[in-house]
């Protein structure tokens, strides 16, 4: 293990409070004791099995459970199934039609009720107007848009037909979008006029323009009206969602497709700067999320509103938003805006006006809040809550108890679940009628679910810190990296022999508790989203006036990690701090726009040229520099912590 690996995984501190699940709670939840943990131990397979014929409508059963030749798994071959048709017809079939879907709210104030048939029949017309379209079963199509109904609209319309989505965050650039339509060579984008944000609204479509000048795949571009802002339309190119809807008809049946059919492609950070396409595929991925979203929140369909804060554009959207929720038949509340619009108190707004019983958010935001002061939530009512979670990365035992007294009044479970863009759905957390939580543990794996922690020797470590590993393939696992097969099994499955590595470092605690520690490569978790270095590193060398760039993550009380560049800049270049932050904005998206880009004459490296992060990251954290022996020029370190020294840029 390197030296900078072994500052992620050292824990120090020691958290001694816990939280066992009240009597109240466990009178009406779905699991109270260890029979599911047992169930599993005994046989995964058939416990996974058992989850996929319970709680998934099949077309066809399936007759084999896994066939795993690492690290290529299928779940459930001989199956056949639709997610649309387990997403809404079945529910609507079952006499639930009426039931409340999305209770949508957009940021400005105007609202939408959008019960389960009424969903099925826009899913439906929408899956035609694709069919018309030309998009066919196996065909990609990408998606850019706000947090509006039609981005769930979309993702099941695709799933309908069998064309695989791509979903791209809003808040991407043009380049970000144009190279992820490249690497999935989509054939249509949906998008938007624009959307709203604090108060405003931000243009897509301009965006959409930009990305499809270099796009050759792409043959349509569907835009939905939301913005009103003015848009260009592409003559044979662009055509507009809500006139492709009217003549469309709600009658399209959902097609069977194999369990191992691609369901979608979502891209996410590696450590090398090409995004990668995950891809997740029907039948396993279905069972994953609908088991977990059950379960995790232990959900009680009849009377729960479930609101996930997170964005489609990501995967927490995907399953918790779109899949697990809807095939769970469950109401939920998604709300397309910031939470400080039109004031601090609009997400407590939310919770108190659609009464929400189950409340899933990320640390940076609890952050947020805490900043923000408790008499925001205190002026709502809060009282339906009775579940409330977290997702994205580790959170601060004081920002969980801070969680648990202002938003869970106390009383709610805190269930911190620890998954990825790759494994598809939850995998560590607690199950909140059964688990004694402990603040900032994500606690234990799932039933099913398989982890170990090992050394740098893939040693076994009891006790301790080590690399998180996954010991069993799950269903709802990544299938590959779409294009890279090679990339797959080097990323995931190589470092540790028969082991899933999934890059973070954990502890074990004596009473068998897992702690998450973070990201042990290169790729910084920013507000709960990954952002690789050296994708932040090339955006900012595609400056002309730059040479060189590092980028370290370094702690930020608000957004986890944040980012800081360190830029030498070519002979007799000038630019400044502003403009290069800017750059990467407009390169990656407003995500990864650095908070603090220094200017240097040089970089500390190795002996050997490797740039040394760990300096860079004390620099930027304002540690005082220890061992500065095997650096090639000492002299440099000084400089850089004279220059951080210097005001701050936001
Ligand atoms: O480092 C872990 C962190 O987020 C990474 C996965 O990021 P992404 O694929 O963008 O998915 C985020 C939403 C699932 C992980 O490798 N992470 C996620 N959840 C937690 C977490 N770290 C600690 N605790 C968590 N609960």
């Amino acid at each position: 293990m390197s030296d900078e690996q072994h500052d992620t995984i050292d824990a120090l501190s020691s958290e001694n409070r816990t939280f066992a699940p009240s009597d109240d709670f466990k009178a009406t939840s779905l699991v109270v004791d260890t029979s599911l943990y047992d169930e599993a131990n005994t046989n995964d397979e058939a416990f996974w099995a058992r989850q996929a014929t319970e709680l998934v409508d099949w077309e066809q059963e399936f007759d084999t459970v896994l066939d795993w030749q690492l690290p290529d798994a299928k779940w459930f071959e001989g199956g056949t199934l639709n997610v649309s048709y387990n997403c809404l017809d079945r529910h609507v079939a079952a006499g639930r039609g009426d039931k409340v879907a999305f209770h949508w709210e957009g940021e400005p104030g105007d609202k939408r009720t959008i019960t389960y048939q009424a969903l099925l029949d826009e899913v439906s017309q929408f899956a035609n107007v694709l069919k018309g379209l030309g998009v066919k079963k196996g065909d990609r199509v990408n998606i850019y848009l706000p947090m509006i109904p039609e981005a769930a609209v979309a993702m099941l319309a695709c799933a309908r037909i069998g064309a695989p989505h791509s979903v791209v965050f809003g808040g991407f650039s043009s380049q970000s979008l144009s190279d992820r339509i490249n690497d999935a060579e989509a054939k249509v984008l949906i998008t938007a006029d624009g959307g709203y944000r604090r108060g405003e609204v931000f243009p897509l479509k301009p965006a959409a323009d930009e990305a499809c000048e270099s796009t050759p795949s792409i043959e349509h571009v569907v835009v939905v009206r939301r913005g009103g802002n003015d848009v260009t339309m592409v003559d044979g190119r662009d055509v507009w969602y809500h006139e492709l809807m009217e003549g469309a008809s709600t009658d399209c049946p959902a097609e069977p497709m194999e369990a191992e059919h691609l369901l979608f492609l979502l891209y996410t950070s590696g450590t090398t700067g090409k995004p990668k396409g995950i891809m997740h595929t029907t039948g396993g991925y279905l069972t994953h999320v609908t088991y977990t979203h059950k379960y995790v929140f232990d959900l009680q369909p009849e009377t729960d509103v479930f609101w996930c804060t997170a964005d489609v554009g990501w995967i927490t959207g995907h399953s918790y938003i779109v899949y697990g929720p809807l095939s769970n038949g469950c109401t939920q509340v998604m709300y397309e805006g910031v939470p400080n619009y039109p004031a601090n108190d609009r997400f407590w707004e939310i919770v108190e006006e659609y009464g929400v019983t189950i409340f899933y958010t990320a640390p940076t935001a609890i952050r947020t809040f805490m900043k923000w002061g408790a008499d925001e939530p205190a002026k709502h009512d809060l009282s339906s809550l009775r579940l409330i979670g977290t997702v994205g990365e580790p959170i601060n035992p004081e920002a969980w108890m801070w969680y648990h007294e202002h938003i869970g009044g106390g009383r709610c479970p805190i269930v911190d679940t620890w998954w990825q863009t790759e494994t598809g759905g939850i995998m560590i957390s607690p199950l909140p009628g059964a688990t004694t939580t402990k603040p900032g543990s994500a606690t234990f794996p799932l039933p099913g679910v398989s982890t170990e922690l090992v050394d740098d020797d893939a040693n076994v470590v009891p006790v301790g810190g080590g690399y998180l590993t996954l010991t069993r393939p799950w269903p709802g696992m990544l299938r590959g990296i779409w294009g890279d097969p090679e990339r797959y099994q080097e990323t995931y499955w190589s470092r540790f022999p028969d082991r899933y590595f999934a890059g973070d470092g954990a502890k074990l605690d004596d009473d068998g508790y897992l702690w998450l520690l973070g990201r042990v490569d290169d790729v910084m978790n920013v507000s709960g989203h990954r952002i690789s270095t050296t994708e932040v590193e090339s955006a900012l060398v595609s400056h002309p006036s730059v040479a060189e760039a590092a980028v370290v993550g370094a702690n930020d009380p608000t957004t986890g990690q944040a980012v800081f560049a360190y830029v030498i800049l070519r002979g007799g270049a000038d630019t400044d701090e502003a403009t290069l932050r800017a750059h990467v904005a407009e390169e990656i998206g407003a995500i990864a726009r650095p908070k603090r880009v220094f200017i240097t004459p040089d970089l500390p490296k190795t002996r050997s040229g490797k740039i040394m992060r760990r300096l860079l990251r004390d620099v930027a954290e304002g540690r005082n520099i220890g061992d500065t022996t095997t650096l090639a020029d000492a002299s440099i370190v000084d400089e850089l912590q004279a220059k951080a020294a210097e005001s701050t840029a936001d």
